[in-house]
């Protein structure tokens, strides 16, 4: 079992988005697939046309097995659902025993190929323990100087746990892509200057991807040959699609 960390403390970067599409994309490749919701709005459950629930509460707080909180959302995907009592998970985990180790000991054993934990806008005890118990760390994040200045903040807490004796290898998606847009590519070009390979090819901004959720629809239901899964600069690899070929490679591989 591998874990995928999708954090930025930035909001509204497309981690959600993201998280929903390659764990759908991971679990329609054959993969058993299990997606964490870490943020109280929830959006994992209402972007896949669930109800919100107290999953993550009842995982991390009450310690119930995995087994018994993860919900069937489509063949071999499950989800740990979200609500705002997961703000109350954080207040009860933060002054608990170890609450950096909270997730490790919580996924243990869970009988799923790949874990994806979708993380909320913030940078908290979840977000420590989602990164201790993780294998890679996807940063989504908009080509704007605040959205790249999120990106650094994760960094930096893989730093802090690296310090507690835990390395964890990274990839930055850059998403919201507008080749129309000058700050877009000026963004891009920098990000690909600073962190190199590290940059995979970006997501392109697309009302697809706004709209699917409404529907509760992953991409891969509404609308599979969208510019957001299939990217549109012709000649370059971009889009969700060729997002999950990277990460079936840095999980499975
Ligand atoms: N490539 C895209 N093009 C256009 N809209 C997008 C794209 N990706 C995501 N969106 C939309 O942008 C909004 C924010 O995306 P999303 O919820 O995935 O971000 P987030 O980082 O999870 O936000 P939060 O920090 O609040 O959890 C949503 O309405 C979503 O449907
Ligand atoms: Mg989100």
């Amino acid at each position: 079992m591998t874990i995928l960390t999708i954090a930025n403390q930035k909001g509204g970067v497309g981690k959600t988005t993201s998280a929903v599409t390659l764990a759908h994309g991971l679990a329609l490749a054959g993969q058993h697939t299990l997606l964490v919701d870490l943020d109280p709005q929830g959006h994992v459950a209402f972007a896949l046309g669930m109800d919100k629930a107290p999953g993550l509460y009842r995982l991390v707080v009450d310690e119930e097995p995995v087994t018994s909180v993860a919900i069937y959302s489509r063949e071999n995907l499950d989800i740990v659902p979200g609500d705002k009592k997961t703000e109350k998970a954080k207040r009860t985990i933060v002054i608990s025993n170890f609450p950096a180790e909270i997730m490790t000991r919580v996924l243990k054993n869970a009988p799923y190929d790949v874990v994806i934990l979708d993380m909320a806008p913030s940078l908290d005890v979840l977000h420590i323990s989602a990164l201790m118990a993780s294998d890679w760390v996807l940063i989504p994040t908009k080509l704007d100087a605040m959205a790249v200045d999120g990106v650094n903040e994760v960094l930096r807490s893989m730093g802090e746990v690296a310090e507690r004796g835990h390395r964890i290898g990274y990839s930055i998606l850059p998403t919201f892509f507008d080749r129309t847009t000058r700050e877009t590519i000026v963004q891009l070009k920098a990000l690909v200057q600073t962190f190199n390979s590290h940059v995979w090819p970006p997501i392109p901004q697309d009302t697809k991807a706004r709209e699917a959720p409404a529907f509760g629809k992953s991409l891969w239901e509404y609308c599979p040959r969208s510019p957001a899964m299939i990217g549109y600069d012709d000649g370059h690899e971009s889009g969700y699609a060729s997002t999950l070929h990277r990460v079936v490679e840095v999980l499975c591989g």
